[in-house]
């Protein structure tokens, strides 16, 4: 099939675009107001997009109490979501009043974080504490402003639970982190393979072009 974005002729009972922009990963971003409310909730819209330096991003459908807060305090932390939490991490996502403390409701502790003041998820296996960058607020291709807001921050530390590190590399599949898909469909990491990316002398023809090749 193929369909427009303009007009979602898809003819499904839902829309399948997050099916396809899957799994995303979570980023369970923590806050905390100018008046000192934490706040706690997940983002799948969310994703590194920079290595060095290392720079995360978060995209709220909507002005949400996680980019008010961040606005307000200009820091966020991102805890990773996990099998192990993955209840706690719905429970976040329900619409609490603003100044309602989800990690309370959830029955999760709060750890303090190092350098920034939101406090990071005391269970989870890892945490970037991070500083705001910008927040860019979206615009269509007709050039009209939506209400997406992109929340950038810079990762200044990095918490991690020393139990997963081995052979001084970090266990990703021991965390068994979650992911977002479409519907109300989830992926947990479990297993993962190792590729070497090559040199380009490396990178063999194409089968079909190797046996022309021979064939001529
Ligand atoms: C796994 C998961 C991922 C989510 N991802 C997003 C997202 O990327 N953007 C968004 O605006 N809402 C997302 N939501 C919904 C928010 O978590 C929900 O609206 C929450 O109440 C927002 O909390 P806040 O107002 O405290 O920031 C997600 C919910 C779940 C369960």
């Amino acid at each position: 099939m193929f369909y427009t974005t303009k007009s979602n002729d898809h003819g499904l009972p839902h829309d399948p675009f997050k099916a396809i922009v899957a799994p995303r990963p979570i980023g369970w971003i923590s806050t905390i107001s100018a008046r000192g409310e934490v706040n706690l909730a997940p983002y799948s819209f969310f994703n590194g997009v920079s290595t060095r330096p290392p720079i995360v991003c978060f995209s709220s459908e909507g002005r949400k109490d996680s980019v008010a807060f961040a606005e307000e305090t200009d820091e966020f932390v991102c805890s990773l979501a996990t099998w192990d939490l993955r209840d706690a991490m719905n429970m976040t996502s329900a619409p609490f009043a603003r100044g309602v403390d989800e990690m309370n409701e959830a029955g999760l502790t709060a750890a303090p974080s190092r350098l920034v003041k939101p406090p990071r998820v005391a269970q989870a296996p890892c945490a970037l504490e991070c500083k705001r960058l910008q927040t860019v607020t979206l615009r269509d291709v007709d050039g009209h402003e939506v209400d997406r807001h992109v929340v950038f921050g810079q990762v200044v530390g990095v918490y991690i639970d020393d139990r997963f590190i081995r052979n001084g590399l970090l266990d990703t599949a021991a965390m068994k982190p979650i992911a977002r898909c479409g519907y109300h469909e989830y992926a947990v990491v479990e297993e993962v393979f190792s590729m070497v990316r090559p040199e380009v002398a490396d990178v063999a023809p194409p089968r079909a072009l190797a046996g022309g090749r021979r064939g001529g």
